[in-house]
């Protein structure tokens, strides 16, 4: 009897076990054929689009014991701006975007993280803007309210009405799923803060996340408070 039940149990792990592969963060299910073959296929993709060879000419803004920050701007020679539009692709894909333009590419600066594998693990595009509205949700506030505060509230909580001054717009930020809560989005988002702009240091007010998703939330609240 307790062997009969050991091997259905064995049987349902196989089957429904999670594989989350060590070097493209993918997790699937290592026993079923098509999720194989979707992991062989993003695998490589994934790794080529990360990987970053070196450039002799390379805008190095900061430097840190595990990896550095090298600034793509928009006049920079091809080979940067590829690099920068795949690791881009990777992170929009990851985000759900579907292609989604730079609102003005001419003015966007890509911010990449390489880390010492030379593997590019963060991804941060900035843009110049002139005000935004600030994002208003707490989440704690849902509680105690019924169905028709929630409606009637909704609206007001996703944005203040009254736009405020900022000059730096966080278009994407992106982490490589292995590199996570290692402080690179916070690494690099100082580096923007010192580097946007010429001659001047913008502070965290100055900053605007667009359209952040619950974990850009997550980690806006935590920087904006620290
Ligand atoms: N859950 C809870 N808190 C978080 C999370 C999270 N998922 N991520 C960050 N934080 C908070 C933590 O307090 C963290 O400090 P701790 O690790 O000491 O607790 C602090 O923020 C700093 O985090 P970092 O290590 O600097 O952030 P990380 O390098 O992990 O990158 C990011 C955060 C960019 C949101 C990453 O999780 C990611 O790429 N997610 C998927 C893509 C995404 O959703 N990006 C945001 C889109 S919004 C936009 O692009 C405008
Ligand atoms: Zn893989």
């Amino acid at each position: 009897k307790h062997d009969e039940d050991q091997l259905i149990i064995d049987a349902g792990q196989k089957q429904f076990g999670a594989t989350n592969c060590g070097s493209c963060g993918m997790v699937y299910s290592a026993d079923n054929p098509e999720d194989n073959f979707q992991h062989s296929q993003f695998h490589q993709r994934f790794l080529d689009a990360i990987r970053y060879v070196g450039w002799k000419k390379e805008r190095v803004v900061a430097e840190f014991w595990d990896g550095k920050i090298i600034l793509v701007m928009p006049e920079d020679p091809k080979y940067a701006i590829k690099k920068a539009e795949d690791v881009r692709q990777v992170a929009d894909s990851e985000l759900g975007f579907q292609q989604v333009a730079l609102t003005r590419p001419a003015l966007a600066k890509t911010y990449l993280f390489i880390n010492s594998d030379r593997m590019v693990v963060g991804c941060l595009v900035a843009e110049p803007i002139r005000r935004a509205f600030r994002v208003l949700v707490q989440a704690d506030q849902e509680k105690d309210m019924t169905k028709d505060d929630f409606m009637e509230r909704h609206r007001a909580w996703c944005c203040s009405t009254v736009p405020e001054q900022a000059i730096c717009g966080i278009s994407r930020i992106w982490v490589f799923s292995l590199a996570r809560r290692k402080g690179i989005a916070t690494r690099m988002l100082d580096t923007v803060r010192s580097t946007f702009m010429y001659g001047s240091h913008l502070t965290k007010e100055e900053i605007a996340f667009s359209d952040p998703t619950p974990d850009g939330k997550l980690f806006a609240t935590k920087y904006s408070n620290t």
